[in-house]
């Protein structure tokens, strides 16, 4: 397992416990892709059993040693200017107006571990011996530009990290114009161009199509890597179920304008590009210049997507959120936000707070509008000063009266955003982002503020370290509830404006790096108009994220199911909120709305003080039982029985050391179906497995085959099941 080089062959392969991953260098110059899939033990010769065939139809011989094309062959790290004419992942312009590139195979180095990237979330390793890393340097000999690809391969998960730096070791300024992070081949289309698709409140929709010739594509260029399209891709045969059929993950460790293509050439070959949006990308780098672009993580699965989930689960939950709250218990929270919106003061909250600390709730956490003169979301947003309107002994004091009720407190803040109405707007009119001369559109009444420059920056990370330092605070909510617009900044010269989106995604890392290592007790919960932003690059700085505005129990069904695709379990909050619900008007039982919400990472969004006895005991169980389950639905496997995407029924299960929690939703009762059928996985056949409210006993082998069955009779039902294996 790990990195082998063969030097007669000149074969690099990369094994995890279940995948390969080869590469071979042609001719000792041409870098090419030769197979991703289930574990080999060998690949024989680059040339013995060449993937491509076919006529050289148009292409041009730039290979003629052996009459080939690189236009026919799975170029690794295909670059735009000779005869390779699809989609490149490497496109430059040098300063004699020529764009050609070819880059040429110079070395390779294995080492052990996984270097940081500078200035970027990415996986990690705590002790080198839990992975290796492959650098392979490719050089265009006449710029003297170089890039070095890496690849880390993890010992224990079936997981490829790929990423890319560039070298300016040439003389002349180079301006990049695209630099992806990850290309790889598929030797057939036949394959489903899988993504998460959404919006404000309905993220993360599954949605599949074929692949045809030509290129499919999601992406953004809204700055931020947005609800619309996930940084995230699936290829999956046809076939392919929650179980069984080959499927290849994607998931890019990124928060900005990404791209995700695949391009199927006239021999019906797939070529697959992961990386930063080329579309409003530019950068510059002068000679000495590096520049580093953002992780890829690739994952194959020959048994579904259900697996292909699990392992970016494992990964992004041991190996890439950080800090204490990725191992210690998370608390059960109560958020105002849906309680009183902007109306509240501290009379109300602490009302919220006595009831939620009755019932067992561990943080109480205050949601908009505590600052400046914020009663609706028209203004105030950059004055990060409390409204003593409001609070009238300031934060300290109510926090210290919610800790005194023996519960933590926590605090909304928008770090991001200047409204025009605000005192900072007005001593600071320049600071948002904006072209002089144009129009700077407001979106929720807000501007964005310049994260490329430093004062800005500096400016946010001293006004939200001092309300931080100011009281006990123990969790933060970090909103973002727009996208940008009218791009451009002053701190960058004309030639340089184009480096704006991707400079502040840099910006915002840097910030929330200098924030959450300032104050590594504080739970961080990012946010962005719901489950916006919700990536793997944010997940390096907050361990859990609001996955979407939408709290209705049955339209989260979907959004989180589609939200698992990537997302583990311990990543995505998850609330009860009142009824009828505020979003969409349904209403749903409280312990439907609670078994979805005991799906991910637990939480309150009402005010409990407006429920009657019976249900505040119902709330009571609730809380108790979550506390009771909570390490197997965020640490255990996750496993997706049924879809709310193609039926009636949902149902989950989650397997952590030898318990299990198994869930099942009914949305609509129907009158003459029979009851459904689950069949649960990942258990121990041989196992007896106890389900701990009837003590009754299955063995494993029972329960995967034959399975459990569900009325479905009511509309708005769910059963949550729990099982102790003996
Ligand atoms: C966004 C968030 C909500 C809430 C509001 C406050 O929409 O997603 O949860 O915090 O902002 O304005």
């Amino acid at each position: 397992m790990g990195i082998l080089y063969c030097s007669k062959e000149n074969i690099f392969h990369l094994q995890t416990p279940n995948t390969s991953y080869v590469l071979g260098v042609l001719d000792g110059k041409h870098l090419l892709h030769l197979y991703y899939g289930k574990r080999i033990d060998e690949y024989t010769s680059i040339l013995d059993n060449f993937p491509i065939a076919g006529e050289l139809a148009f292409s041009p011989i730039d290979v003629p040693e052996h009459f080939m094309s690189t236009n026919m062959l799975p170029m690794e790290y295909p670059c735009y200017g000779s005869a390779d004419f699809r989609t490149p992942a490497f496109h430059a312009e040098y300063e004699d107006g020529s764009s050609v590139t070819c880059f040429e195979y110079e070395s390779y180095e294995i080492i052990k571990g996984k270097k940081k990237l500078e200035g970027l979330p990415a996986t990690y390793v705590e002790n080198d011996s839990e992975a290796e890393t492959l650098e392979i340097t490719l050089c265009d000999r006449l710029t003297g530009v170089k890039v070095v690809l890496s690849y880390t391969v993890f010992n224990q998960v079936d997981a490829i990290t790929k990423s890319v730096r560039v070298q300016n070791d040439g003389n002349g300024i180079v301006t990049l114009k695209s630099v992806l992070s990850s290309t790889i081949h598929l030797f057939d289309k036949n394959y489903e161009f899988v993504h998460l698709e959404g919006a404000w409140a309905k993220e993360r929709s599954i949605q599949k199509r074929p692949l045809l010739n030509g290129c499919m594509q999601i992406d953004s260029k809204r700055v931020t890597s947005s609800h619309h399209h996930s940084p995230f891709l699936a290829l999956a045969r046809p076939y392919a179920t929650e179980t069984q059929g080959d499927v290849y993950g994607f998931s890019f460790v990124y928060s900005g304008n990404h791209l995700e293509q695949v391009e199927v050439n006239e021999f019906d070959t797939a070529r697959v590009n992961v990386g930063i949006n080329p579309f409003g990308f530019s950068w510059q780098l002068t000679p000495g210049d590096k520049f580093q672009a953002p992780e890829v993580i690739l994952t194959y699965s020959d048994c579904g997507f259900g697996n292909m989930s699990r392992t970016f689960h494992k990964l992004y939950r041991t190996r890439l959120v950080r800090g204490k709250y990725r191992d210690e218990k998370r608390p059960v929270l109560i958020n105002n936000w849906e309680a009183t919106y902007f109306n509240f003061n501290e009379e109300k909250i602490l009302k919220i707070a006595e009831k939620a600390q009755s019932v067992g709730i561990d943080l109480m956490v205050l949601d908009d509008g505590w600052f400046g003169k914020r009663n609706d979301d028209n203004c105030s947003l950059g004055d990060w000063v409390v409204d003593k309107n409001k609070l009238p002994d300031g934060i300290e004091s109510l926090a210290t009266k919610v800790n005194d009720l023996g519960m933590k407190f926590g605090l909304w803040f928008e770090p991001e955003m200047i409204s025009e109405d605000s005192d900072l707007y007005r001593a600071h009119p320049d600071w948002c982002i904006h072209v002089e001369g144009r129009n700077r559109t407001p979106a929720r009444q807000q501007l964005m503020l310049d994260l490329t420059r430093e004062e800005i920056r500096d400016y946010i990370v001293d006004a939200v370290c001092s309300v931080l330092k100011s009281a006990p605070i123990s969790y933060v909510k970090w909103d973002m509830n727009r996208n940008a617009t009218e791009l451009g900044t002053k701190s960058l010269p004309p030639q340089r404006q184009q480096e704006f989106a991707h400079r502040y995604v840099l910006g915002i890392y840097e910030v929330m790096e200098r924030i959450t290592s300032a104050f590594p007790d504080v739970l961080f919960e990012g946010c962005s108009g719901g489950g916006g932003r919700f990536d793997a690059g944010m997940l390096y700085y907050y361990p859990q994220y609001w996955t979407s505005d939408n709290t209705d129990g049955v339209e989260r069904l979907s959004i989180q199911h589609g939200t698992s695709m990537v997302m583990p379990a311990s990543t995505m909050g998850a609330h009860i909120s009142a009824i009828p619900n505020h979003q969409v008007g349904r209403t749903t039982p409280l312990t439907f709305r609670g078994h979805v919400a005991m799906a991910g990472q637990f939480g309150y969004e009402l005010d409990l003080n407006t429920l009657s006895d019976e249900e505040i005991e119902i709330v009571k169980e609730q809380v108790k039982l979550y506390k009771d389950i909570r390490d197997i639905v965020q640490r255990g496997e996750l496993y997706r029985l049924a879809s709310p995407f193609e039926g009636n029924n949902t149902s989950w299960e989650y397997v952590h050391e030898d318990r299990v929690v198994l869930t099942y939703y009914t949305i609509r009762a129907r009158s003459t179906t029979g009851k459904t059928n689950v069949k649960l996985c990942g258990l121990d056949e041989t196992a007896k497995y106890t389900e701990t409210t009837s003590g009754k006993t299955y063995s494993g082998s029972y329960l995967m085959n034959v399975g459990l069955y569900f009325e479905d009779k009511k509309d708005y039902s769910s059963t949550m099941l729990i099982f102790q294996k003996q």
